[in-house]
């Protein structure tokens, strides 16, 4: 299995993307994937794979043809991966998705490994900086009280849900800590949780313009 080959294919796959979804966020869960899969005894070249192809086929990117992993699949064709562990691959990534209250909770280890990591992604500093940029990227505001949060959509809700960046906390990060499906990803996910809160009230008080 050729790493860096792989590795240079993905950052192929997301070149310029600035919606929160570049290369890096793929290899950052690839790298917290491994780590996990370390602590938990899970298989950590089947975490890495899934995890850095996670991504390559999510519908914010391709667009329709959700579920389908013909990127995925094709990457792994060319690097001589076995069917086995193609059909394993395909069904970790199909797991992890957030799809409000329609998430699931992967059945096997290695797909909670993936998941927490993933999801490890989106909290704490850079989970604030990708919302952001996700947020940006779609021209939604940051924030207006007049909106309220959504914070129980089911997956299509959620999908079609065009609210303010800000909401996106209520409504997704905020409830992604005690969605951790691992001890590591859970001890990871305390700190960012934390900090997410303390991002949030410091700009929910600077939103008016008091001093
Ligand atoms: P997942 O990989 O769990 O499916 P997504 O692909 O939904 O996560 O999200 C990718 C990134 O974009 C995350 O950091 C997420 O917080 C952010 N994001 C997704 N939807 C929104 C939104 N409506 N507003 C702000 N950020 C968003
Ligand atoms: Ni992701």
């Amino acid at each position: 299995m050729d790493w860096n080959q792989l590795e240079s294919e993905i950052k192929e796959v997301f070149r310029g993307d600035a919606s929160g979804h570049d290369a890096a966020h793929t290899l950052r869960v690839a790298n917290l994937a491994r780590a996990i899969a370390r602590e938990e005894g899970a298989d950590e070249e089947l975490c890495r794979l899934a995890a850095l192809l996670h991504d390559v086929d999510d519908w914010k990117l391709v667009g329709g043809a959700m579920g389908q992993s013909t990127r995925a699949r094709a990457l792994m064709a060319r690097h001589h991966i076995g069917k086995d562990t193609q059909e394993q691959v395909v069904g970790i990534i199909a797991s992890v998705s957030f799809k409000g209250t329609d998430s699931v909770v992967p059945p096997t280890l290695e797909g909670k490994v993936v998941q927490d990591a993933d999801r490890l992604d989106a909290i704490g500093a850079i989970g604030v900086a990708r919302a952001f940029a996700y947020g940006g990227a779609h021209g939604r505001v940051m924030y207006d009280p007049e909106i309220p949060p959504r914070p129980d959509m089911d997956e299509k809700a959620y999908m079609a849900n065009r609210g303010t960046t800000i909401n996106h906390f209520y409504e997704k990060l905020l409830l992604l800590g005690d969605m951790m499906q691992t001890a590591a990803g859970k001890t990871i996910a305390a700190s960012r949780h934390a900090y997410l809160k303390a991002f949030l009230e410091e700009f929910l008080a600077e939103w008016q313009g008091n001093r």
